[in-house]
Parts: C-alpha cells; sequence; structure tokens
C-alpha cells in the first residue's frame, strides 16, 4: 500500500514536529487541532524551523516553500482525514481522549487508511481495540525535537499485522544527509581543494553519504548524495533499485542513475547486464513487474519503481572497481 496523504491530529510539539517531517520526506499533510490558536501555533513552529534551515543553508527557500506547500491546516476532522492513506494521532496523553477519537475517525476515513498513535506509554492494544482495524493500528514513539531528534520507536500492538509493521518502517525511514562532527575529524581532500570548499559548513563535516536512522538507533548508510534519484521532491536509492533487481535470475548487474524529467525532476533508469542465458529473452516489462512486486511488499515506494530499463553488454567502472556512475549520466542520462 502506497502513502500519499498523511493527517495529522494535534498541531502541538509532536504534531507539529510528525507534520513537518512528513512534509519534508514528500508527503501530502492535513494538520488538524480543535482550535485556531493550536493550529497557528504548530503552522509557526514549522515555518521557524524551516527558515532556520534556510538561513543556515540547509535548505533552499524553494525546498522550505515546497514543502510548507504540502501541509494543509484543518479544524475539521472529515476534511482533514477522509482522504489520507495514514492518520498520526498526536494528541494529548490521556486514554479516554485518544480512544474517543479514533471512534470519530472511523466514520470518516477509508476502509483501507492506517491509523498510528504516537504515545509515550499507552498501550497500543487496548487503544485498537475500539477500533474496527487492529491490524491496521500501530503505536510509533517519536523524540523531541521531531525535526531533529530521527530517531523513531515502533510499538506493536497485540493484533497489528505483518503487513502493517512494514508499511511502518518503510514509512519511517526518513531519508536525510549523513554529517558528522567529532572532537578531530578531517579538514581537507587529499589534494581536492574544489571538495575540500563544500566538505565543512557550520561546524559540520557533510560525508557525501545519504543515510536513515532505524528503530533500533543504527546508521544506515543508503546511497551517496551524488547518486541518490529525485522524484517530485522524494528521494530514491540508487542502490536499493540495484541491489533489488540483481535479485532477479536473469541480472548479471544493474547501475540505477536518475533521468531527468519535465514533470518529476528525475526517474528512475536501470542500466542492466543479463547473463549470457538470458539475453533477448528477458523483457523491459519482465523486470517492471519485477520491480513492481517489491513496491506492493512496501519495500520500496511505487514512484521509486523505475519505469525504462535500458539492456547494455557491460557497466563502466572506476579505476577501484566502482560502477563509474559520472560516466553512465553523460552517456545515458
Ligand atoms: N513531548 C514529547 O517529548 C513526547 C515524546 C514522545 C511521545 N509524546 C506523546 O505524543 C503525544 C502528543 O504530545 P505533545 O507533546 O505533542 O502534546 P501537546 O500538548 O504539545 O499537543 C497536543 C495537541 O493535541 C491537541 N488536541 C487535543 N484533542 C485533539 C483532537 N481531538 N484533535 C486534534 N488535536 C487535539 C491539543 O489541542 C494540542 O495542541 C502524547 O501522547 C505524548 O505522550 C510526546
Amino acid at each position: 500500500m502506497e502513502i500519499r496523504k498523511v493527517c495529522v491530529l494535534g498541531a502541538g510539539l509532536m504534531g507539529s514536529g510528525i507534520t513537518q517531517v512528513c512534509a519534508q520526506a514528500g508527503y501530502r499533510v492535513a494538520m488538524r487541532d480543535i482550535e485556531q490558536r493550536f493550529i497557528d501555533g504548530g503552522m509557526n513552529t514549522i515555518t521557524r524551523n524551516l527558515t532556520r534551515d534556510v538561513e543556515k543553508g540547509k535548505k533552499t527557500r524553494e525546498e522550505a516553500d515546497a514543502i510548507l506547500k504540502r501541509i494543509t491546516p484543518a479544524l475539521d476532522l472529515r476534511e482533514a482525514a477522509s482522504d489520507a492513506d495514514l492518520v498520526v494521532e498526536a494528541v494529548v496523553e490521556d486514554m479516554d481522549i485518544k480512544k474517543r477519537i479514533f471512534v470519530e475517525l472511523e466514520e470518516v476515513v477509508s476502509r483501507d487508511c492506517l491509523f498510528f498513535s504516537n504515545t509515550s506509554g499507552l498501550s497500543i492494544t487496548e487503544l485498537a481495540s475500539v477500533t474496527k482495524r487492529p491490524d491496521r493500528f500501530i503505536g510509533t514513539h517519536f523524540f523531541n525535537p521531531v525535526p531533529v531528534m530521527r530517531l523513531l520507536e515502533i510499538i506493536r500492538g497485540y493484533e497489528t499485522s505483518d503487513e502493517t509493521l512494514e508499511i511502518a518502517k518503510t514509512w519511517g525511514k526518513k531519508i536525510g544527509k549523513l554529517i558528522l562532527r567529532a572532537p578531530w575529524l578531517t579538514d581537507s581532500y587529499f589534494k581536492d581543494p574544489e571538495r575540500t570548499k563544500d566538505l565543512w559548513k557550520d561546524g559540520w563535516l557533510y560525508t557525501g553519504d545519504v543515510a536513515y536512522i532505524d528503530s533500533a538507533g543504527y546508521i544506515q548508510i543508503t546511497d551517496r548524495t551524488k547518486d541518490v534519484i529525485k522524484t517530485g521532491g522524494e528521494w530514491i536509492s540508487s542502490l536499493e533499485l540495484e541491489n533489488l533487481i540483481s535479485l532477479h535470475d536473469a541480472v548479471l548487474e544493474a547501475a540505477a542513475i536518475g533521468m531527468p524529467d519535465p514533470k518529476w525532476g528525475e526517474r528512475p533508469l536501470l542500466i542492466v547486464v543479463l547473463r549470457p542465458e538470458y539475453k533477448d529473452k528477458v523483457t523491459q516489462d519482465d523486470l517492471k513487474n519485477y520491480m513492481m512486486k517489491f513496491a506492493d511488499e512496501g519495500k520500496i515506494p511505487k514512484y521509486g519503481v523505475p519505469d525504462k530499463y535500458l539492456f547494455v553488454d557491460g557497466i563502466p567502472k572506476t579505476s577501484v572497481g566502482k560502477i563509474n556512475k559520472i560516466q553512465l549520466r553523460k552517456l545515458y542520462g
């Protein structure tokens, strides 16, 4: 199941933070609270955070504006939740209030909509019991401040299904640039003044890696920032696409790059070398259907499935044997 629109209930400390990170990850978000002043408070917090990011050079003005545009503040529950694929409840820590909200929600959301409850310690099984979808109900525990603390605990209820758990895990893998600070880190690239200029900003070393923090608190590196494919404001890991297509029996090796696209900015292209015995026996559609399976399983988002597959005899490598993406982009990008 693909998550496109998220509804966040509560515009407080957690709700506004969750709204911001969801919009940053490319989701459309409706943020609902019960009084206009709470909504204004949440929106002010988000705007302030984004302005600070722009001032510090962490985001461009255009990126910040695009994030704000994805957020719709709302007072009306039906307006906020009726077309949502996922509702994240982040209202006050009170079992009765939370239960009441989930009962109300059942009346307005679609049959498939998932419920995530952000709680510090209330029972997910008990909360889920008042709904008709305990299998599609899961607990989340973000850490304050949400846009900074990129750690998310996921709490399974007694009846939470495996599918819901997988969707929650994929949703929670918010990716970002890996930057470092430590008592000693290198101050330059060896004999490379050009790249050295971009190495340090604001007291942080920019590693050039894209990573996320998993639910156990480990950093998982998924790509290099220059290789990540940016489509419709979302980031797709080229490494993940390469790993998945390599599981196909016919594929000997593969490389994923972003192709310029007038509508989406970039779209992924998979460049594939087939094993000799499969030559001319596998089509683009076969590979696309194979990748769609991973989207259906929630391993990659649907928009991450490449539309184009190019069959080649060999993939160029650098002197140290890595895929030469610069050359691939020149040849096919
Ligand atoms: N603050 C933290 O560090 C932290 C950490 C982890 C989990 N949590 C949990 O997250 C939840 C939210 O915490 P918070 O700190 O953001 O609280 P908060 O008090 O800052 O915000 C709660 C918001 O929910 C709103 N609200 C109340 N009823 C509502 C309804 N029916 N519909 C929509 N909005 C409604 C309130 O008006 C308020 O704006 C709590 O369950 C809390 O235990 C908080």
